[in-house]
């Protein structure tokens, strides 16, 4: 009887570690989560999910897509609701890559900086 409640933790501790990567939606490739279907319902009709999964950007990236695709192709108005979902979701999931940006480069390699006293010396 001892042994059930350890064996009953070494599982609670073990299962975080055998997650799955995130569960996609078989149909559309969209990460099932909040606000999935919402994206789905209001995302799809006119493309491919696809054009959405390989997008990635911050919230103002996706607020800046929809705003695009609502002034110049058609795309219906949301109401505030809906819109925060989507715009959660997007961000959430399909948000800034890690990596994405480079590197700075090291000052050596910068270009003379014009505006900088002693580069105006001549
Ligand atoms: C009313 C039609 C319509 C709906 C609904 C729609 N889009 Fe679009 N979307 C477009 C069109 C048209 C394009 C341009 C397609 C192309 O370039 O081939 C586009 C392009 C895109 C692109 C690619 C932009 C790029 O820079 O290449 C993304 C990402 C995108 N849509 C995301 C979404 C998301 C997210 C939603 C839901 C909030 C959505 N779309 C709903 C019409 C729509």
């Amino acid at each position: 009887m001892k042994t059930l409640p350890l064996a009953g933790l070494a599982l609670a501790l073990l299962i975080p570690l055998h997650a799955p990567a995130a569960e996609k939606d078989p149909q559309t490739g969209l990460i099932v989560a909040e606000g999935w279907e919402t994206v789905r319902n209001n995302c799809t009709a006119c493309h491919s999910a696809g054009l959405v999964t390989q997008n990635s950007g911050s919230r103002n990236h996706w607020l800046g897509l929809i705003r695009w695709m609502q002034d110049t192709q058609n795309l219906w108005q949301f109401d505030p609701k809906t819109e925060e979902t989507i715009l959660d979701y997007l961000s959430t999931h399909y948000g800034v890559k890690e990596g994405a940006r480079r590197e700075p480069l090291p000052r050596e390699l910068m270009p003379v900086n014009p505006y900088k006293a002693e580069a105006t010396s001549s």
